[in-house]
């Protein structure tokens, strides 16, 4: 545990509208020196993220209230023909630092590989943004007890010719893909021996003092209730939510584990 910074994400998803973004902005951000050990991100869809900036008081990635803003998605190239796609540089531009990258979403819906997510995230990296990565198995790979070889090809494929930089200026998040919109929360046991064996992973593909240095998120029903004994794991060091992110008391309750936990 150590040093490690504690980070909690909000993925709002496709939710909200845009007044509902800005009153949840505004109430994480009034709440949010109630857990200054634990550093906050809000991730609204891409459309309102020049709302949520400004009810942040964001400018030039400056945020008084010390809530960050992230993207949910971002294409690998920096300009050009892509109809729809948002470059990273332009989630720099509206006031982002970071970006999720490869959510099971992307990865199930849209077909993202792990080569496409290796390409985001370094796209993500070299604009300045942080990336958070996501991995996780489906419920048919974990009753097949096939979890670990999942999640470390995931990993492996994912942060391809990483660099010890690049892989501390990232966040990985793990997410089992049965615990994400279910209410089955891994329990604390399931997600630290994944969390451990990721901490693993980047060590072996990098070292393990920069391992060490990783921030893992876990996500998947991460509710008030369940925080705390999630936050008191030793390779647990932030959360990503997401129904519960779209409730301001939520989210700080959250987020006040982990800051208690620091
Ligand atoms: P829930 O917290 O709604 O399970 O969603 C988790 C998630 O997918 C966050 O990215």
């Amino acid at each position: 545990m150590g040093t490690r910074r504690r980070i909690v994400a909000g993925n709002w998803k496709m939710n909200l509208d845009r007044a509902e973004a800005v009153a949840l902005a505004e109430g994480v951000a009034s709440g949010a020196n109630s857990c200054a050990n634990c550093s906050l991100i809000l991730c609204p869809p891409s459309i309102y993220l020049a709302a949520v900036a400004n009810a942040l008081k964001l400018s030039k990635g400056n945020s008084p209230s010390g809530v960050g803003l992230g993207g949910q998605n971002l294409h690998n190239q920096p300009k050009g023909a892509f109809t729809g796609e948002i470059a990273p540089a332009m989630l720099i531009d509206i006031g982002c630092s970071s970006c999720i990258v490869g959510h099971s979403e992307r990865r199930t819906l849209f077909g993202e590989t792990d080569a496409i997510v290796n390409e985001k995230a370094k796209a993500a990296l070299a604009a300045g943004l942080t990336p958070i990565i996501c991995v996780g198995e489906t419920l048919e790979e974990r009753e097949q007890d096939r979890t670990a070889a999942v999640v470390t090809e995931q990993i492996m494929g994912s942060l391809e010719g990483f660099t010890p930089a690049d892989l501390t200026a990232s966040i990985i998040a793990y997410e089992p893909v049965w615990a994400i919109g279910t209410g089955k929360v891994a329990t604390p046991e399931q997600a630290q021996e994944v969390h451990a064996l990721i901490r693993q992973q980047l060590a072996t593909l990098t070292d393990e003092e920069t391992a060490n240095q990783v921030v893992i998120q876990y996500g998947g029903s991460v509710k008030p209730d369940n925080a705390g004994i999630l936050a008191s794991q030793q390779d647990i060091d932030g959360a990503l939510v997401g129904g519960a992110s779209l409730k301001a008391d939520d989210f700080l309750a959250i987020a006040k584990h982990f800051a208690e936990a620091s």
